[in-house]
C-alpha cells in the first residue's frame, strides 16, 4: 500500500510529482505530500486526505527540479496531517516517503530519542529520515549513510529521500516495489508505471537490495555494499492513454466498458488449431504435474476458483486457497505441485507469502498477473500475462474478466500436459466460443438495463448473489463488488447453502441475484423461489428464455453462450449494478473508504 514518487531532471518537478500521484491514489488516499529541494532547503507541503486537497492547500507554488510524492494508506498512526509522508529528521534536512512496514521501528526510535532525535508522527516511517541524519553525522556521507540505514532497518521498504543541498535522490527498496523511469532529460521513481507512464515507457524494475542514486544528468544502482548493479531496461507496452480517466466520470466506469478491449488482448494468438499455446510455456511443461494449489485473495480468489473447478472438470487435482489461509489449508506439497499465485497487482502481500512458503517446500511456481514485472512475476519460475491494461479503480473489474479467461485457458494447457487429465467433453466448443466473449461484452455493456434496476432496489437492507458450479464464483465476485462501493451488506452464497441459514434474513428488502450459466442451474431456480417465496425480489441475470428468468422479477440479460463463459457476462451486468447503485449513493466509486488496490501488508 502506499504510492510513492521521485523525479529529478532540468525542469520543475512540482506537477509531475503531483499528477504522477494522482495515477498512484489506487495504492491508498489516506494523505498525501511532497518534498522539493530548491536551493533554499527542502520545502514540505503535506496533509491528511487526497492528492486533490493537498493541491488546494499548495497555496504558493513549491518549485525545485527534484522533489519527492507519497500517498498513504495508513498502517501506523491515524491518517493525520502529522501523519502524512514526507517525513523528516529533526533539522528538516533529510526528506523520505516510504512504502512499506518497518518492524524494528519501535527499538530504532527510542535509540534515536535517546540520541537527542525529536519525532513528530506515529509512523513507523519517521525512523527513516532520523537515522540516515545520524549516520551523515557519523559518516560526513549521505549515500554512506543511507546504505548504513537500509541495512539498520528490518521490514519492507521501498524509499525515496532528498537531502537539503544535494541535487540527488536516494532510494532503496526491499519488498515492496519500486521502477525507474528513464526519459531523456529526466528521471523517476514509482511504485507503479502509471505514475510516470506520460513521461516514459523506458524502465528498470528494481530488485530487493537495489539502492539506486539519481542526479539530473546520471542514474546508478548498487547493492547495499556499495557495487555497482546492471539491469536490463524495459519498454512498456501500455498506452498512456489507459493509465487516465478519459471522458468517464469513474476509472471504474471506463474499466467495465472496456473489457471488449481488454479480453480481446488477453485471448488475442492463445488459441491455435484448436489448441491452447502460452509463449514460454511447450508442451510437456507440466508433464509431473500432480497437484495444482491456486492462491490468490479478494477478486483473484474468485476468478481462481474459476480456474480451479475448470482444471477438477479436466480430471486434474486442484484446489484454491485463500492466500492468508495458506499455512493452515494447504496440505502436503512437493516438486509434483504447481502453485498458481493469482494477482492483478502482482504485490499482495498474502499471496506473495503463500507462493514463497509453497516453494520453500517444494513446489513449482506460476504467476497469473497484469503487471510485468511485477514482484510476483518475478519470484515465481514462470509468470502468464493477462493482458487487461492498467486498473486504476480500486474494484477490480476488468481484471477479474481477462484472469478468469486466462486461467480457463491455463487449465487447458495444463490438462494437456498431465497424463492422467481427462479431456473436457466440449473443449472445442469452449474454445471456440471463446472468440465471441468480447462481442458478447460489447452487447451486455449496450443492452444493460441495469441502472434501472439499480434505481429500484440501491436502497434496500441488503443484498444476496447466489450461484452454483461456475455461478458460485461469479455470486461470491459480486456480491463483494457491491459491498465494496456501496457500502451496503452484500453476501454471496453457492445457491444450495442458502437454506443452511442465510434465508434467515431473507425479506422483501432484500433483493437476491441469481446468477445462471446455462449449465446445470436447476439448483439455482429452486434455491431463488424459495427466496421469492419468503418475498425477496429475485433478479435472474441469465440469457433471455432461461427457466430462471422466468421466476423473477427482473432479468439482467446475458447473451446465449457456451456455460463456461455465461459467468463473466453475467459477473459484467453485476458489476453494471454495482457501479450504478453506487453513483445513486454518490459513493466515492474509484476510492473506497479503508481500502487501497494493491494490498502490501499482511
Ligand atoms: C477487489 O475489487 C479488490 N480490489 C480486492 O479484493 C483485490 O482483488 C485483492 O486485494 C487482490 O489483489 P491482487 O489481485 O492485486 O492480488
Amino acid at each position: 500500500m502506499c504510492g510513492i514518487i521521485a523525479r529529478i531532471g532540468h525542469g520543475d518537478a512540482t506537477e509531475t510529482l503531483l499528477s504522477g500521484l494522482e495515477n498512484l491514489e489506487y495504492r491508498g488516499y489516506d494523505s498525501a505530500g511532497i518534498a522539493v529541494q530548491n536551493g533554499s532547503g527542502v520545502k514540505v507541503r503535506k496533509c491528511s486526505g487526497e492528492v486533490d486537497e493537498l493541491k488546494s492547500s499548495l497555496e504558493q507554488s513549491l518549485h525545485g527540479n527534484m522533489g519527492i510524492g507519497h500517498t498513504r494508506w495508513s498502517t501506523h498512526g491515524p491518517p493525520t496531517d502529522e501523519n502524512a509522508h514526507p517525513h523528516t529528521d529533526t533539522a528538516g534536512d533529510v526528506a523520505v516517503v516510504h512504502n512499506g512496514v518497518i518492524d524494528n521501528y519501535d527499538e530504532l526510535r527510542a535509540e534515536l530519542q535517546a540520541r537527542g532525535h525529536e519525532f513528530d508522527s506515529d509512523t513507523d516511517t519517521e525512523v527513516i529520515p532520523h537515522l540516515i541524519d545520524d549516520y551523515r553525522e557519523q559518516f560526513g556521507d549521505t549515500e554512506r549513510a543511507v546504505r548504513e540505514a537500509v541495512e539498520t532497518l528490518e521490514g519492507s521498504y521501498a524509499i525515496a529521500a532528498i537531502v537539503d543541498g544535494e541535487e540527488r535522490v536516494y532510494a532503496a527498496r526491499e519488498g515492496s516495489p519500486l521502477v525507474l523511469g528513464l526519459d531523456d532529460e529526466e528521471w523517476y521513481l514509482a511504485s507503479d508505471v502509471p505514475a510516470f507512464l506520460e513521461h516514459t515507457d523506458e524502465v528498470i524494475y528494481l530488485e530487493d537490495g537495489d539502492l539506486v542514486v539519481l542526479e539530473p544528468d546520471d542514474y546508478r544502482i548498487t547493492d547495499v555494499a556499495g557495487s555497482p548493479i546492471e539491469r536490463s531496461v524495459d519498454t512498456v507496452d501500455w498506452d498512456p492513454e489507459d493509465a487516465g480517466k478519459g471522458e468517464y466520470d469513474h476509472y471504474m466506469a471506463k474499466e467495465i466498458d472496456t473489457q471488449p478491449t481488454a479480453l480481446s488482448n488477453t485471448i488475442e494468438g492463445r488459441v491455435e488449431d484448436g489448441n491452447v499455446a502460452f509463449e514460454d510455456l511447450p508442451a510437456g511443461t507440466f508433464a509431473d504435474i500432480e497437484t495444482v494449489q491456486f492462491v490468490a485473495c479478494g477478486t483473484s480468489y474468485h476468478a481462481a476458483m474459476y480456474g480451479s473447478q475448470l482444471l477438477r472438470s479436466a480430471g486434474v487435482r486442484a484446489d484454491v486457497l485463500r492466500a492468508s489461509e495458506y499455512d493452515q489449508t494447504a496440505g502436503p506439497v512437493d516438486e509434483n505441485t504447481l502453485v498458481v499465485a493469482v494477482t492483478q497487482s502482482g504485490e499482495t502481500a498474502d499471496t506473495l507469502d503463500a507462493v514463497r512458503k509453497a516453494t520453500d517446500r517444494g513446489a513449482r511456481s506460476l504467476a497469473v498477473t497484469n503487471v510485468v514485472g511485477s514482484t510476483a512475476a518475478r519470484e515465481t519460475d514462470d509468470a502468464i500475462y493477462i493482458r487487461a491494461g492498467p486498473e486504476v479503480g480500486v474494484a477490480a473489474t476488468k481484471t477479474f474478466s481477462s484472469q478468469a479467461v486466462t486461467l480457463a485457458l491455463l487449465t487447458q494447457r495444463i490438462a494437456a500436459d498431465v497424463p492422467t487429465a481427462t479431456p473436457v467433453e466440449d473443449r472445442e466448443a469452449m474454445l471456440q466460443s471463446l472468440a465471441d466473449l468480447p462481442e458478447h461484452v460489447e452487447t451486455v455493456l449496450e443492452t444493460t438495463n441495469a441502472e434501472s434496476l439499480a434505481r429500484e432496489y440501491f436502497d434496500s437492507d441488503s443484498y444476496f448473489f447466489i450461484g452454483n458450479g461456475l455461478g458460485h464464483s461469479v455470486a461470491l465476485e459480486g456480491a463483494l463488488k457491491f459491498k465494496e462501493i456501496t457500502y451496503e451488506h452484500a453476501e454471496g452464497f453457492a445457491s444450495g447453502e442458502l437454506k443452511h441459514g442465510p434465508l434467515a434474513l431473507v425479506t422483501p428488502e432484500t433483493p437476491l441475484f441469481a446468477v445462471a450459466t446455462g449449465g446445470d442451474d436447476k439448483k439455482t431456480k429452486t434455491n431463488a423461489i424459495e427466496a421469492r417465496t419468503r418475498g425477496a425480489p429475485i433478479i435472474a441475470v441469465a440469457p433471455d428464455d432461461h427457466p430462471l428468468a422466468d421466476a423473477a422479477d427482473w432479468q439482467l440479460s446475458i447473451p446465449d453462450t457456451h456455460p463456461v463463459w455465461a459467468g463473466l457476462l453475467a459477473n459484467v451486468q453485476l458489476q453494471l449494478v454495482s457501479y450504478h447503485a453506487a453513483a445513486l449513493l454518490e459513493r466515492p466509486i474509484d476510492k473506497p473508504r479503508n481500502l487501497a488496490k494493491s494490498v502490501t501488508v499482511e
